[in-house]
């Protein structure tokens, strides 16, 4: 065959790849199934002849095991309720798997819920994405569908999956059903917060805050606003991984199974595309684009940005091209649409009755990339050229015009200074009190968790309303796991006296469905020596002011070098118990963990997992 015909028979295959006309015999023709990645015996006829013994075990017939295997990534664990409906959804997948002539082949990688991981999930999304990366590549599968939902999970099994470099496609489990109390509907977790402080306050008694704690999740699936699971799951379609009914469709929907079992057979299809659907060319700088500005127009939680940051930089042909100032800058343009808790009233299901994704990506089509690659071999635009538009009364819907949105542009911000001169992220769209987005006060500073536990409801605490609540040491290293402590309490005299919001500022996280005003992964972090949040003292002035993107601490450079000389000397003196001194001896993953793991701008992830290495 000539150069120039096989360029042509190339050409057309690869026209018919992106117009979705898959050829399954190519895949079967090119399959690499149960003979890639042999375990190493020195013989690999021998390898392979023992890897079918032990398969046939399970039941296995030579059929089917020549088929193109599809792996399904099970997350599920009796600790992880949001991932409850994992079962069924693996199910259902295997059945769109089955129909298209694949083998489906289910492996378990660890499972992380919110309240079931201590010190904090955070800390083991790095090793669960190394669980994920690493049974991808050691296991002969030829595409993998990675089912989860919870915060963490998503973000872990795409960072893996972006360095496995094996086709993947994402299936989250999905949102919860809201519940109702006294005939308000509720939800978690936004609800928990905005109740626990009405509690706190002495606005609802024990007998009522037992009552809500009955009715806050009521069923299986991720919390139903749009916190960090939620935000992920739209990202997720707007980086071309899921389809677009995917982020929305209740978990205990009938709808659900059908993406499922769609997602199954999409994964068998997409083997035969060749490499052009592997995450490392189907994702490029645009899909991320596309990504941080579904994260804008949603009002999505703050953590998504640590862990696009962490993703992005996974990916050897776009890391060094995104930063924190690009989310800045895409926010400036994109106005918020999306009218859900914490920053709007809905709930996820709201959401998905008014269109969910796909009503929404259409309003963003001005901004977007439409020619950024999807998993179904698409490009966005084209798949949204095939989504009817759906009728729903404007009383009813949560998705705004883009040309009437709900707040203007920047719902996530990112404010530099000498306070936070790697950066730090605020989610302005949540601000309960809008005259705190300028504001100067003093600094009344907890040394970290343990200290804000014991001091923060003292009732000599010398604390106004006008002070700025700084909560240090909450960072990836100095409170391992990076905690979402950054939603600093009210502290209740405060609180009795109806103050709902104050300036708080921390180098840790917060839940994305939490709200207020509040200023989190302030770089380099407080236990960084070289850190400036880490000196802020008593009484010292901060001034944020989110109009200039500005966050700093009104003391001069001199004072700021004599402070942060005065502790460099005491962090490295004999017997320091200072977390940046003692992670040298660390054992085991905690070891790994504090030696490894970088800034709250660079994604918290571990060096040596970028894509450049540890290098
Ligand atoms: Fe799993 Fe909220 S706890 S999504």
């Amino acid at each position: 065959m000539s150069s120039s015909t096989q360029d042509d028979k190339d050409k057309s295959q690869a026209d018919a790849e992106l117009n979705g006309d898959y050829d399954l015999s190519q895949a079967i023709d090119s399959r690499q199934g149960m003979r890639q990645g042999l375990t190493s015996y020195g013989d690999a006829h021998f390898s392979l002849f023992l890897r079918k013994v032990f398969i046939k075990a399970l039941g296995y017939s030579e059929d089917a095991l020549s088929r193109p295997i599809v792996g399904i990534v099970n997350t599920f664990s009796g600790f992880n309720p949001c991932h409850a409906n994992v079962p069924q959804l693996i199910d259902a997948v295997r059945r769109g798997v089955q129909l298209a002539g694949g083998l489906a082949v289910d492996f378990p990688t660890i499972s992380l819920h919110e309240s079931f991981a201590a010190p904090t999930s955070m800390y083991l999304r790095n090793l669960m994405s190394m669980d994920t990366e690493e049974m991808i590549k050691a296991q002969p599968v030829d595409a993998v569908v990675l089912v989860g939902g919870c915060d963490k999970t998503t973000p872990a099994q795409l960072m893996g999956g972006i360095s496995a470099n094996k086709p993947i496609l994402h299936l989250v489990t999905g949102p919860m059903m809201p519940g109702s109390h006294k005939g308000v509907r509720i939800g978690a977790c936004t609800d928990c917060r905005n109740n626990w402080a009405s509690f706190r306050a002495g606005v609802i008694d024990i007998e009522e805050i037992a009552a809500l704690n009955e009715e806050l999740a009521p069923t299986a699936g991720t919390c139903g606003v749009m916190g960090t699971a939620s935000t992920m799951a739209c990202i997720l379609v707007g980086l071309g991984l899921m389809p677009f009914k995917g982020a929305t469709a209740p978990a205990v929907s009938s709808a659900r199974l059908r993406i499922a079992e769609e997602t199954g057979a999409t994964a068998v299809k997409i083997i035969s595309a060749g490499d052009k659907l592997k995450p490392q060319a189907l994702l490029t700088r645009e899909s991320f684009l596309n990504a941080i500005i579904v994260l804008q127009a949603i009002g999505g939680s703050t953590n998504a940005v640590v862990h696009l940051m962490a993703i992005i930089n996974r990916h050897p042909a776009v890391a060094g091209t995104i930063n924190l100032d690009t989310f800045d800058e895409i926010g400036r343009l994109t106005p918020l649409l999306v009218d859900l808790k914490p920053s709007g009233s809905n709930y996820m299901t709201d959401f998905h009755n008014s269109g969910g994704m796909a009503e929404l990506l259409k309003e963003l089509r001005p901004l977007l990339h439409l020619d950024a690659l999807t998993v179904s071999g698409k490009t966005l635009g084209e798949a949204l050229d095939r989504e009817r538009s759906i009728s729903v009364p404007q009383e009813l819907r949560c998705i705004q015009p883009f040309d009437t949105p709900l707040y203007p542009a920047s719902s996530i911000v990112v404010l530099r200074g000498n306070l936070a001169p790697g950066g730090a992220v605020m989610k302005a769209s949540a601000s309960k009190d809008r005259r705190l987005l300028k504001h100067s006060g003093k600094a009344v500073v907890f040394a970290g968790s343990a200290d804000l536990a014991v001091r923060i409801d003292d009732d000599n605490l010398e604390v106004t309303p006008d002070s700025v609540l700084v909560l240090q040491n909450i960072g990836p290293v100095g409170n391992p796991g990076m905690p979402e402590a950054g939603l600093v309490p009210i502290p209740r005299k405060l609180a009795a006296r109806g103050v709902t919001d104050m300036l708080r500022v921390s180098d840790g996280r917060m839940s994305g469905t939490a709200g207020g005003t509040i200023v989190l992964h302030i770089s380099p972090e407080a236990a960084n020596p070289e850190s400036v949040l880490g000196i802020v003292r008593d009484g010292d002035v901060i001034t944020c002011d989110v109009e200039k993107r500005l966050l700093q601490v009104e003391i001069n450079d001199e004072e700021i070098e004599r402070r942060r000389e005065a502790r460099r000397v005491e962090v490295e003196k004999d017997g320091s118990q200072h977390p940046w001194k003692m992670r040298e001896k660390m054992r085991g993953y905690r070891g790994l963990y504090m030696r490894s793991v970088n800034e709250a701008d660079q994604g918290a992830d571990f060096d040596f997992l970028r894509a450049e290495g540890s290098g």
